[in-house]
């Protein structure tokens, strides 16, 4: 899937937030290896550390569906009125069912950026 409609597909994802605390509405959409499509919001809590963000709620998704063999192909994560890349914590999630060549996109001032995961994580945690 192009990235274009990665993004329509997170961007729908992001309408389903439950963000009462913060109000960052957060979407994730992403392609496994073997042709899965997966989305997800972030989904917040009053324990405001139990917050989930997007990219880990999709991912944890596509792990449940296809199994621990599950691998990203592209990733695409998009907010409502407000542009990031996917925080700390998600790039390592990322990088845990990523290769080096796994595109990860996101906006910045209001254009599609991507980055290879090897470019968006280059020093992360391994075993
Ligand atoms: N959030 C995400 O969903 N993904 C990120 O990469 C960064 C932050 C969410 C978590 C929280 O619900 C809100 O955005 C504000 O941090």
């Amino acid at each position: 899937m192009n990235a274009a409609d990665l993004f329509v597909k997170a961007r729908t994802a992001a309408g389903k937030a439950y963000a009462p605390y913060s109000k960052f509405q957060v979407g994730c959409a992403l392609e496994t290896q073997g042709g899965g499509l997966f989305t997800g919001c972030n989904v917040e809590n009053a324990s405001y550390g139990l917050t989930i963000c997007a990219e880990r709620n999709t991912i944890f998704h596509a792990v449940a569906e296809e199994g621990p063999d599950m691998k990203i192909a592209t990733l695409a994560v998009i907010a409502l009125g407000h542009e990031f890349p996917p925080c700390g914590a998600c790039r390592q999630v990322i990088a845990e069912f990523a290769t080096p060549e796994t595109v990860v996109w996101f906006l910045r001032d209001g254009k599609p950026v991507s980055m290879t995961m090897a470019e968006l994580l280059p020093a992360g945690f391994r075993i």
